[in-house]
């Protein structure tokens, strides 16, 4: 039986931000967020967060959340007090408490998990979860006897020079023994150069407890400043792109690359140079993206290419060409062996199968039929100063360079409008023996 305690109500005072630490978003979620999440494969019966610095913002922050509890420290007093405040929430509870601290992002479910494990299969009061870090400058350091017994854990602040070389450190992970650690908690005391109430005096109060290492350092990674932010912003990429190349990506330059963990890659997907891929962005097998493209929430089929462009809340299916310089801007679908080119921009509008727009264009609330050919600087006039709207083009019709299309308007079949042109009225299709849609 496990309650998990998520300690969020810090301000973050490193940071120096209006933003409460918890609440920086590390590749497209929260801090907390992510401790929140790395908890639930363990099934916790209660999953806790102790607000205080901006709760009510941290609160909105994880409204969506189901089921977690939140608990004020109205007052920030050191970690010892945010767990204080958990004595009436819990009196009578039996099993354990994990402890995790909010600004602690990068942990795995797994690593979790099997530390869970080794806390209850030796039937500890209290274990720790500590690492060996090759800087370990800012955090606690652990101290522990031949038998992995912890003696004492002494913040970076309160450490002697001599005892600031020991590398091992306290992650800000711990188990207890609800029981024992309600026993000890109204007894700390904040005797140290923060005077704070610090949780890890409580370790060493209780027996026995055992100190457990990490597998993988990085995984403990705390963020109390932007330069920790963006090593940790590093780390989760690293992550996420060894995953991808490992399932038959290609990523050219791959440190020039950013991929949001939302993303879906298939194999022999071709990711070139600078690109970025964020949000629920799917690409399917052969296509090649990039160099220099961004590709957001849009959905990406078969064999398509995107060379330095932008696309967003879009599709594109498959054998259809992407760029240089087109903009995708939302709510576009592009169909099959389409040509969007250089400096084209698209919004809210459906290409036909095999429809062409090569050259400096915006369609905006636009649909085309099939084999369309959009000629040169042909421009959708769709605003009237107060409204949007529509342009319908019929299969197989023309337009000519430097066109404009005065919305609401409709082009049937086969229609041919010559350069220059500015229409106002619909056009009938014009007949034409080869005038069948495709
Ligand atoms: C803490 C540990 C340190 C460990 C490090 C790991 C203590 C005393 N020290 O130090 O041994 O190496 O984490 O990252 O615990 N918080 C509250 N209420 C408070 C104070 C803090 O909820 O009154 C929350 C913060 O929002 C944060 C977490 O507790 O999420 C840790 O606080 P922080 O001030 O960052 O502790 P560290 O100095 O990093
Ligand atoms: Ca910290």
């Amino acid at each position: 039986m496990v309650v998990v305690a998520i300690l969020a109500a810090g301000r973050g005072t490193r940071m120096k931000s209006n933003l409460p630490k918890v609440l920086h978003s590390l590749g497209g979620k929260s801090l907390v967020e992510r401790v929140i999440q790395s908890v639930e494969p363990l099934q916790p019966e209660r999953r806790m967060a102790i607000v205080g610095y901006q709760a009510q913002e941290v609160k909105t922050a994880l409204q969506t959340i189901p089921d977690i509890e939140f608990v004020e420290q109205t007052v920030q007093l050191g970690t010892g007090h945010a767990i204080q405040q958990l004595l009436p929430h819990l009196e009578g509870y039996n099993g354990d408490l994990l402890i995790l601290n909010g600004d602690v992002p990068l942990l795995r479910s797994e690593t979790l998990k099997h530390f869970l494990q080794i806390h209850q299969e030796n039937q500890n009061a209290a274990t720790v979860m500590t690492a060996k870090l090759p800087n370990p400058k800012g955090y606690g350091r652990v101290f522990c006897d031949e038998k992995n017994v912890v003696q004492q854990i002494i913040e970076d602040k309160d450490c002697t020079p001599a005892q600031r070389e020991n590398q091992r450190i306290n992650a800000g992970v711990y188990c207890f023994r609800w029981q024992d650690l309600a026993k000890i908690l109204p007894h700390l005391e904040a005797n140290n150069a923060q005077k704070e109430y610090y949780l890890t005096d409580a370790v060493t109060q209780v027996t026995p407890v055992m100190a457990v290492d990490v597998e993988d350092y990085q995984e403990i990674g705390g963020i109390n400043d932007r330069l920790q932010l963006s090593a940790a912003y590093d780390i989760l990429q690293a992550r996420i792109k060894e995953k991808w190349m490992k399932a038959g990506v290609t990523l050219i330059d791959s440190a020039s690359i950013t991929i949001d963990e939302t993303v879906e890659l298939e194999p022999d997907v071709i990711i070139e140079p600078q690109t970025h891929l964020r949000g629920n962005t799917v690409i399917k097998a052969g296509s090649r993206i990039g160099p220099g493209s961004l590709i957001e929430n849009s959905l990406i089929s078969e064999n398509v290419t995107a060379r330095y462009s932008v696309i967003t809340d879009s599709t594109v299916k498959d054998g259809s060409q992407i760029g240089p310089y087109a903009h995708l801007r939302g709510n576009v679908e592009v169909g099959e062996k389409c040509r969007v080119g250089n400096f084209v921009e698209l919004k809210n509008t459906k290409l036909g199968n095999g429809s062409k727009t090569a050259h400096l264009s915006y369609l905006g609330d636009t649909t085309t039929g099939n084999k369309v050919n959009i000629g040169a600087g042909t421009i959708t006039a769709n605003y009237d100063g107060k409204n949007k709207h529509r342009t319908i083009i019929g299969n197989n019709t023309k337009t000519g360079s430097n066109s404009v299309l005065v919305a609401p308007i409709t082009l049937g079949n086969d229609v041919y409008v010559a350069a220059g042109s500015t229409i106002t009225e619909d056009v009938p299709n014009s007949y034409s023996p080869s005038a069948s849609s495709c």
